[in-house]
C-alpha cells in the first residue's frame, strides 16, 4: 500500500482487494460485528507504547511515560499499556475507575482536570494515585482538605501533587506560537507569576508533597520546537523556585500532544527524535541554570492509540453533486459520522479513506465521505479519491481514528455508539460492545 504508514502496522490488502488487520478479513469482521466499528490492532498499539517508553528511557537514562487515557481508554487497553511499562494519566473519575478496574495500581496513575469534583479527589485519595496535577490556586486547599487524614489508606502519607503551569507556548496542527499572554482555562501562568505562587503555596501545606511541575502545550504537534521551548521555561521556573525556597523539585512533566500522520504524505513526530531533542535541551538548560536534571515524564495519548485503529463503515447513498465550476464531487454517505468521529466537525480535522472490501478498476472520483446525521457539517473525510464505482454495500475504512474517536463519540440523533473490536493474530475480540437501542431506552425514564 502506498499510503501504508497511515494504516495499522499489520494492515494488508489481498488480491481480492479486501483489507486484513492482524490477519483478520475486515469483510468477515463486519459481517459478525456490523458497522460502523472501530478496529484496533493490538500489536500496533503495544509497539507504539513500547516505542515511546524506550525512546524516552534511552534519551534520559530513565523517564516515566503516562498513557493519556482521554485519547481512548478501556480496561484491556489500560492493561496492555501498563504491561508495556507505561503509567496511566486520567482526567476524570470515569477514566480513573477504568484504570483501576484494569488492575493498574493507584501509584501508577495520575489525575488531571481543571475542575475536579470532590468525589474525584476522594476517589484519587482512596486509590492512592501517584500524583494529582493541581490546576488552580483553589485546588490547593481542596486537595489538602481531602488529604487531611492521609493518602491511599496511609494516615501518614501526604498527597503527591504536581502544579500545571502555562508556559505561553501553545502548539497544535503544524505550528506553535509562543506568547506571554494566557487566555485559556488550564494551568497557572508562569509569566503572570501565578505558577510560582502556586508552587510556594503547595510547599506551605503539610498535607501536600510537591513532586514537580507539569506543562502540556497542545495537541497534534509536529514541530519539536514547542516542546523544547516549554521545557526551557519550566526548568527556569524550577530553578527560580529553588532559589526562593531551597526546594528543587524532582520531576518535570512535559505533557502529551505528539503529532501523528493522518494523511498519506504526512510525517509523524518520531519518538526517538523528539526524545533526543528534548534531552539535549534539558541537559543544556540545566547546565546553564546550574541545577541537576529533573526526572522527566510525558503523557502521549494520540501517538499511541491513534494510528492503531481504523473505523469500518458501510456505504449507503452515493450522490454526485455538481459544484460551481461544473466539476462533480461524489458524496459518499456512510452509516456513522460525527457521532463516532467528532474531530472533523470540531477541529476541521482531515482524514483519509479507502475501499477495503473488493478490488476496482474504475477511474477514481473526487469524493467526500459524509455521515448520516442531520448536519451538513457531518463530514468524515473532506476530500479523497475513491473508485468511481463505489456503491451501497461497499466497506470503507478510515484510518487513524483510535484517538478521540470512541472517547469523544456521542449519541447524536440517538445513534448507538459503535463497538471497539481488537484484533491480534487473526483473532478478534470486542473491547467495548456496540450500544443498542435498548441501552438508549434504558436511560430514558419516560
Ligand atoms: C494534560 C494532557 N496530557 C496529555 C494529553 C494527551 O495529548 P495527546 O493525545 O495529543 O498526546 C492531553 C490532551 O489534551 C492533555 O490535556
Amino acid at each position: 500500500m502506498t499510503d501504508a504508514h497511515v494504516w495499522p502496522a499489520s494492515a494488508a490488502v489481498g488480491a481480492d482487494g479486501a483489507m486484513r488487520v492482524a490477519g483478520a478479513d475486515l469483510r468477515a469482521l463486519a459481517a459478525e460485528h456490523g458497522t460502523p466499528a472501530y478496529v484496533l490492532d493490538e500489536a500496533d498499539l503495544r509497539s507504539r507504547a513500547r516505542a515511546w517508553r524506550e525512546a524516552w528511557n534511552d534519551a534520559f537514562g530513565t523517564a516515566d511515560v503516562y498513557y493519556a487515557g482521554k485519547a481512548f481508554l478501556s480496561v484491556a487497553v489500560a492493561r496492555w499499556v501498563h504491561d508495556e511499562g507505561l503509567r496511566i494519566d486520567t482526567a476524570t473519575g470515569g477514566e480513573l475507575a477504568v484504570a483501576l478496574r484494569a488492575g493498574v495500581p493507584g501509584e501508577a496513575i495520575g489525575l488531571h482536570g481543571n475542575n475536579k469534583s470532590d468525589a474525584e479527589l476522594v476517589a484519587a485519595r482512596d486509590a492512592g494515585v501517584g500524583r494529582v496535577v493541581i490546576d488552580s490556586m483553589a485546588e490547593i486547599d481542596r486537595v489538602a482538605a481531602v488529604a487531611a487524614d492521609g493518602w491511599g489508606g496511609d494516615p501518614g502519607r501526604r498527597a503527591p501533587v504536581m502544579v500545571r503551569v502555562t508556559t505561553g507556548v501553545h502548539a497544535g496542527g503544524h505550528e506553535y506560537i509562543a506568547t506571554a499572554h494566557e487566555d485559556q482555562k488550564f494551568g497557572l501562568s508562569v509569566a503572570g507569576g501565578q505558577a510560582l505562587a502556586a508552587l510556594e503555596a503547595v510547599l506551605d501545606r503539610p498535607e501536600l508533597e510537591l513532586l514537580g511541575i507539569h506543562s502540556h502545550i497542545g495537541s497534534q504537534i509536529l514541530d519539536p520546537a514547542g516542546f523544547t521551548l516549554a521545557a526551557r521555561t519550566v526548568l527556569a521556573l524550577r530553578s527560580q523556585l529553588a532559589a526562593l525556597t531551597g526546594v528543587l523539585v524532582e520531576e518535570v512533566d512535559l505533557g502529551g500532544g505528539f503529532g501523528v500522520a493522518y494523511l498519506p504524505g504526512e510525517v509523524p513526530l518520531d519518538p526517538v527524535r523528539i526524545a533526543k531533542d528534548v534531552a539535549a535541551t534539558v541537559a543544556d538548560a540545566c547546565a546553564e541554570l546550574g541545577t541537576p536534571q529533573p526526572r522527566i515524564s510525558i503523557e502521549p495519548g494520540r501517538s499511541i492509540v491513534g494510528p492503531s485503529t481504523l473505523t469500518l463503515y458501510t456505504v449507503g447513498t452515493v450522490k454526485p453533486v455538481t459544484l460551481d465550476d461544473s466539476t462533480v464531487r461524489t458524496y459518499v454517505s456512510v452509516d456513522g459520522g460525527m457521532s463516532d468521529n467528532l474531530r472533523p466537525a470540531l477541529y476541521g480535522a482531515r482524514y483519509h479513506a479507502a475501499l477495503v472490501s473488493r478490488t476496482s478498476d474504475a477511474a477514481p472520483v473526487r469524493a467526500r465521505v459524509v455521515g448520516k446525521h442531520c448536519e451538513s457539517g457531518d463530514i468524515v473525510v473532506h476530500d479523497v479519491d475513491l473508485p468511481g464505482d463505489v456503491a451501497a454495500g461497499d466497506l470503507l475504512a478510515v484510518p487513524v481514528t483510535g484517538a478521540y474517536g470512541r472517547s469523544m463519540a456521542s449519541n447524536y440523533n440517538l445513534v448507538p455508539r459503535p463497538p471497539v473490536v481488537a484484533v491480534a493474530d487473526g483473532v478478534w475480540r470486542v473491547l467495548v460492545r456496540r450500544e443498542t437501542i435498548d441501552d438508549l431506552l434504558a436511560l430514558d425514564q419516560g
